[in-house]
């Protein structure tokens, strides 16, 4: 493909997927495939010869689209959105032509200095503390990683190094292997699995603390624990705080967590990975009080701010936290600025040494939405869960199962949870809504998440009317 094809064929990719949003509501939202459907569809190995472009685009509705869960259908309910918008897609485009692997200032000083003055804009957006920003000259600042996963891995790899250093330098007879074995990182019960996963990999032990009636940590289990873990000789150093926690979008109480954390010496981490975006709105800001205590905080623009996947934004309050634990400087990637402490080198803030040119994305985003379109965008979202609260709520036979606060309603039948799974099964049989489930304590339960960037209220109504309509057949049949 020379560069005159590109044109050509660019502009009709550009009308493909302007059709394909335009046209999603159409699309069943969830496929009919079974597994294994793909491989039988196409050749066994690559092509000795060139295929042509028409070739493809003509397979991918063929054989693709048929195997597509539409992320962005108003009819999907799932999980917590994925961000979608055409300027995050037409920066991604330019990512793509620059193609650069900003690992480092010299590699691509505008994919550095770009980066770190748009986690410094959307650290404002959200009042984080001014310790968290890089500002011209701070100690902390952001970084674009790649999931909530990872930033969760970091963090907890930091502190392990932080809280190992600082007792070698007490006792410098003490091995790593000595103190590995003792260190304790907690967070509450209610955690993404991606927390004790960074547990996992990390190599140190990760307990739950029970949450309270509103799936919430509080001070008195996590301090009880520390005593407790104390008491037999291991070493608290991590506590991961969730805020809008993935099964209902609790809220982890920072203020009397926070200040257990700086008592106690540990690191204090923060996964707001869905909710943080809402953080942006004033309203909703009063939900991050207390980040003043941590030493690291993440969320996922790639979430719900309208930034396409792959953009978790993470902060630090001191940057030296994160460079320090991993830093390896072999000569080809030296430059002549890396120790002018006016720039960043990304590589000593992440796992990877390659890294994309990501904040493209955020700088596209901010500017063509501005701060009033963003916040305009997350309080549709939040007035429309409310609207699916309040519906829910008007049917006696169904109960909401916990606070709704941002774009999340867990509901459920009232009765057994055999019921509810089967209303489920119902809804997903259908494919005209997409919903999964989760477990609040014993009872089984259906997650509405707003999702789609296209959603209005006539999708929720629908979609409200379509789970009566199967929770009154299935009830009838219950009787019959
Ligand atoms: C609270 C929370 N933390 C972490 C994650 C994992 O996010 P990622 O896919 O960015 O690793 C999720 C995903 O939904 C989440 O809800």
């Amino acid at each position: 493909m020379d560069a005159s094809e590109f044109r050509r064929r660019g502009k009709e990719m550009v009308d493909y997927v302007a059709d394909y949003m335009e046209g999603i509501e159409g699309r069943q939202v969830y496929p009919d495939v079974e597994p294994g459907y793909l491989r039988p569809l196409i050749p066994t190995t690559a092509p000795q010869e060139p295929d042509t472009f028409e070739d493809i685009i003509n397979d991918v509705e063929k054989i693709i689209m048929p195997g597509v869960t539409h992320w962005h259908s108003p009819y999907f309910f799932a999980y917590f959105p994925t961000a979608s918008s055409y300027p995050a897609m037409l920066a991604d485009m330019l990512c793509g032509a620059i193609g650069c692997i900003g690992f480092s200032w010299a590699a691509s000083p505008a994919c550095t200095e770009l980066e770190t003055v748009m986690m410094d804009w959307l650290g404002k957006m959200l009042q984080l503390p001014e310790a968290f920003l890089a500002g011209n000259a701070g100690e902390g600042g952001g970084v674009i990683q790649g999931s909530a996963s990872e930033a969760t891995l970091v963090a907890l790899l930091a502190a392990r190094t932080k809280v190992t250093r600082r007792l070698q330098a007490a006792s410098p007879g003490l091995t790593q292997a000595t103190i590995m074995e003792k260190l304790v990182a907690y967070s509450s019960d209610q955690a993404h699995s991606s927390v004790e996963r960074a547990g996992l990999i990390g190599g140190v032990k990760l307990k739950a603390i029970p949450s309270d009636g509103k799936f919430a940590m509080r001070a008195s289990a996590l301090q009880e624990a520390l005593e407790r873990d104390k008491a037999a000789g291991l070493i608290p150093f991590f506590v991961v705080a969730t805020l809008g926690t993935t099964s209902c979008c609790s809220f982890d109480n920072l203020l009397e967590v926070g200040p257990i954390c700086i008592k106690e010496d540990v690191w204090l981490h923060i996964d707001a990975a869905y909710a943080g975006s809402a953080f942006i709105c004033p309203e909703f800001r009063p939900l991050l009080n207390g980040v003043e205590f941590a030493d690291s905080f993440n969320f996922n623009p790639h979430k719900w701010l309208l930034v396409n996947f792959d953009c978790s934004a993470m902060w630090v309050k001191k940057r030296t936290d994160l460079t320090g634990a991993f830093k390896l400087d072999p000569v080809y990637l030296k430059h002549s600025h890396q120790d002018s402490g006016l720039i960043t080198d990304y590589r000593h803030w992440q796992l990877p040494l390659g890294r994309r040119f990501r904040s493209l994305k955020m700088w596209f985003v901010f500017r063509m939405y501005g701060i009033k379109g963003l916040q305009a965008y997350i309080r549709k979202h939040v007035q429309l869960s409310h609207k699916f609260e309040s519906l829910v709520q008007q049917d006696p036979r169904f109960e909401i199962c916990a606070e709704v606060t941002l774009g999340l309603v867990c509901f459920r039948l009232k009765g057994s949870n055999k019921l509810t799974e089967a209303l489920l099964e119902r809804i997903n049989n259908a494919k005209k809504i997409h919903l999964v489930p989760c477990h609040l304590r014993d009872k089984f339960v259906l997650r509405f998440a707003i999702c789609s960037r296209t959603v209005e209220s006539a999708h929720v109504q629908l979609a409200w009317e379509h789970i009566r309509g199967l929770a009154t057949e299935l009830l009838k049949a219950e009787k019959e």
